[in-house]
């Protein structure tokens, strides 16, 4: 499963690309305010960073300034990838957007019949907002399965971008409900990795080699 990181944050990115875990960078509206930076400043930046994709998404509502500012997304770099809330008009921006060969994510898919309306549109990621249906008490991970069993039908290219993730589980039970990706904040790809008994671990295995009086070097 390839990890994206959902941030904006340019430090995040610094701090994470020696992982070799960063396959791409999702932003959002959201995060663009928290930043505090200019937004194609940031997007720029993101693209030098990173080859992966890098999705930047449009302010519009409306088709027409919809295409218009994707279009302008996109020419700011390769790795661009142009976010459309899935909306009719976001719909229809998205298989313009994609017949021109530039790649799409289409976001705030909260349903499987939503999603296959996006594979349909051409969308190159969908990405359904795992977190916040759970946040109202349904269960999302069932909409990233669902999504799966019928992408797995058809011949579409459109890749499963588990979004909205709170928490490691979101990301391992992505992993095996079989999302092509998962865009993960900051602070839990660090949950991901923290675990009592590896931390325990080192410190004995330090302790002990410290016994032996060896060096390595
Ligand atoms: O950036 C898209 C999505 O991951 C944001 O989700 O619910 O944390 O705002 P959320």
């Amino acid at each position: 499963m390839k990890f994206f990181l959902d941030t904006a944050n340019i430090e995040d990115v610094k701090e994470l690309l020696p992982t070799g875990w960063v396959d791409g960078i999702t932003t959002n509206p959201s995060l663009i305010a928290a930043s505090g930076r200019r937004f194609l400043d940031v997007i720029a930046e993101m693209c030098d960073l990173v080859d992966g994709p890098v999705s930047a998404e449009v302010a519009a509502t409306d088709y027409k300034t919809m295409l218009a500012e994707g279009r302008h997304l996109a020419k700011i770099a390769e790795n661009v990838a142009v976010k459309v809330p899935l909306t009719l008009d976001g719909l229809k921006a998205c298989y313009a957007l994609t017949q021109e060969g530039t790649m799409v994510n289409v976001t705030l898919c909260f349903s499987a019949a939503q999603a296959l309306l996006a594979a349909k549109a051409g969308a190159t990621f969908i990405s359904p907002f795992v977190g916040r249906l759970d946040d109202i008490g349904h269960d999302g991970m069932t909409l990233i399965q669902e999504i799966c069993q019928i992408y797995a039908q058809y011949p579409f290219d459109t890749e499963v971008l588990a979004a909205s993730i709170r928490h490691p589980l979101h990301v391992t039970q992505a992993a095996q409900s079989g999302a092509d990706i998962a865009t993960i904040p900051p602070k839990v790809i660090y949950q991901l990795l923290q675990h009592p008994l590896t931390d325990k671990g080192v410190e004995i295995f330090t302790k002990d080699w410290k016994k032996t009086g060896q060096s390595i070097l």
